[in-house]
């Protein structure tokens, strides 16, 4: 019997004003494994009693997607799986499962597939490239559609960085709160937006953390998404007095990220405070950033 087991990361996109083009990989893992088989999935851990056990499960398109690019038909197959990545809340649960089938599919199919062509599946099915590209890559990546292809480009991450992630208890479905972003910007908060990405982009290339608190405020999506999740400025207040770099909305949200080297426990303390004083649920918990994407770790 033919069985493949993938491991795929968490992510965290935008980070602040690089609305669906820049995203993270962070530490904290899904386990898919797939055998030929009768169709099945078992879903154990986060998500459990929300994702759908059918095949509008996101790990079947994506593994599909990879049948359909060798213009094969799919055999059958059972899915096990182990969920780390707390769902709906910001931290890329949708890409890790279109990501754990297309690499799973990619095994199974036995041809060879490059990480662009897995990524440009990927991120024609999750329709921007911000999350599954570090999924895929690891590390820090920059997307951008050119025509009608995804190019992918990396970022240097120091290794010491940490994400101190406050989730509140709560889930925000991403493409309700898509659709209620505006349409259109003034040119004042594009010109806003573009300078900060690129002071952001620099601030990592010259390793000068120092500029984030500035580098990854936003006009685009986090204005109009932060009234959503309670606490927001309490808790960006308190992790930037305990010392961290750059405080953003973690996708579409609802989890609040922070950017911190050396200080991440204060920051915790401090983020976790804000929310018991304000009365807010959630967990603060510290999360290295992954310099490695998916992988396979079995294959039988
Ligand atoms: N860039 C996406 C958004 C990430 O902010 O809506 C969530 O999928």
């Amino acid at each position: 019997m033919k069985s493949v087991t993938v491991k795929t990361p968490a992510t965290t996109a935008n980070l602040g004003p690089g609305f669906d083009c820049l995203g993270m990989a962070l530490d904290l893992w899904n386990e898919l494994i797939v055998e030929e088989g009768d169709f099945n999935i078992e879903i154990q851990g986060e998500g459990k009693n929300q994702i759908p056990n059918d095949s509008r499960n996101l790990i079947v398109t994506g593994l599909e997607s990879i049948f359909t690019y060798i213009g094969k038909k799919p055999k059958k197959f059972s899915y096990k799986c182990k969920n780390s990545i707390p769902f709906s809340r910001g931290l890329g649960s949708s890409s890790a499962a279109i990501v754990s089938g297309i690499l799973a599919g990619a095994a199974l199919s036995g041809e060879d597939f490059s990480k662009e062509t897995l990524v440009n599946l990927a991120a024609e099915i999750e329709g921007h490239p911000d999350n599954v590209a570090p999924a895929i890559y690891g590390g820090f990546t920059v997307g951008v559609k050119d025509q009608t292809k995804w190019i992918i480009d990396e970022v240097k991450v120091p290794n010491e960085l940490n994400a101190v992630l406050f989730i509140p208890d709560f889930c925000i479905e991403t493409h309700k709160s898509r659709s209620n972003l505006p349409s259109t910007y003034s040119r004042s908060d594009v010109i806003y937006n573009i300078g900060r990405v690129a002071l952001l982009i620099n601030a990592f290339s010259k390793n000068d953390l120092g500029l984030l608190n500035i580098a990854t405020k936003d006009k685009i999506h986090q204005p109009f998404r932060s009234g959503s999740i309670p606490g927001f400025k309490v808790i960006t207040r308190a992790a930037i007095n305990g010392g961290a770099f750059g405080v953003y909305i973690s996708g579409s949200g609802p989890t609040i990220v922070a950017l911190t080297i050396g200080n991440e426990v204060t920051v915790r303390y401090e983020i976790a405070e804000a929310a018991r004083l304000s009365q807010i649920d959630g967990e603060s918990v510290i999360i290295p950033i992954s310099q490695n994407g998916a992988s396979i770790i079995n294959h039988g």
